[in-house]
């Protein structure tokens, strides 16, 4: 599942081009946030983690590719951060955490064609099931589970510039589309040196939703018009 190994070295200057602005996603969570006890899915190299464990946040995080779980390591080093390279359909800890949250990661969801729909790295439903259960079994009490809205993917060859380097990304529809493949390419000139092939999939809001009640979650609420909150 190491779909970022190629791209790692890059993410940070991608997102730095106006792909993630990680103080105002902060400033957000933090109105939205129970407790104090946070897990985190996907950290990926970290940049919201270290917001908030800065913010006096009992951080745990996870992460499933080794490249993007050594860069946030090492961005985290020195911080009370608890880091587990693990894959969410794997991790369970019994009620342990006031607030879940997953940025731009497991889950998230996107104003399509065809209406809300909640796409996801994992790409089949069994485990987006057993991905929500252990969500579930993790929160304590009246916990809950964030995630966001992405924009939808707006496949360009022109990409976005960074120093002498270009990110553009192509979609090839695998089984129809609510299956397919993310094609994220680096270039440096004409030659393209990093590639990464992400395989999602998007199920309606609708569906999601009803999973998610028949696993135990109250409710399911869009709030800011960003984020979506499953409430145990
Ligand atoms: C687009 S990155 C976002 C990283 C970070 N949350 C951020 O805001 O910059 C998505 C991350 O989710 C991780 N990921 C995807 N599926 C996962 C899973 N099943 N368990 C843990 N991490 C996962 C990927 O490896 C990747 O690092």
């Amino acid at each position: 599942m190491d779909f970022y190994s190629e791209i790692s070295p890059y993410y940070d200057k991608i997102t730095r081009i106006g792909y993630m602005n990680y103080s105002k996603v902060y400033n957000d969570l933090k109105k939205l946030i129970k407790g104090k006890k946070i897990l985190e899915l996907g950290v990926g190299t970290g940049n919201l983690t270290k917001l908030l464990t800065k913010g006096g946040f009992d951080v745990t995080g996870i992460e499933v590719s080794k490249p993007m779980f050594k860069i946030a390591k090492k961005r985290l080093a020195g911080t009370k951060v608890k880091l587990f390279l693990k894959d969410i359909i794997n991790f369970k800890k019994k009620e342990n955490f006031d607030t879940i949250i997953s940025h731009a990661s497991i889950f998230v969801v996107i104003k399509s064609k065809e209406g809300l729909v909640i796409e996801s790295y994992i790409t089949n439903k069994r485990n987006i099931k057993r991905a929500l259960e252990n969500i579930y079994n993790s929160l304590k009490e009246e916990g809950i589970f964030i995630f966001d809205f992405y924009p939808e993917h707006n496949p360009s060859k022109r990409g976005f510039k960074f120093g002498k380097y270009k990110y553009w990304f192509e979609i090839k529809q695998n089984k129809g589309m609510w299956d397919f493949i993310k094609i994220n390419h680096i270039q440096k000139g004409d030659k393209i040196i990093a590639t990464s092939k992400i395989h999602k999939i998007r199920l309606s809001r609708k569906e999601f939703e009803n999973i998610s009640l028949r696993i135990g979650f109250k409710s399911m609420k869009t709030r800011f018009g960003k984020y979506i909150i499953l409430e145990k």
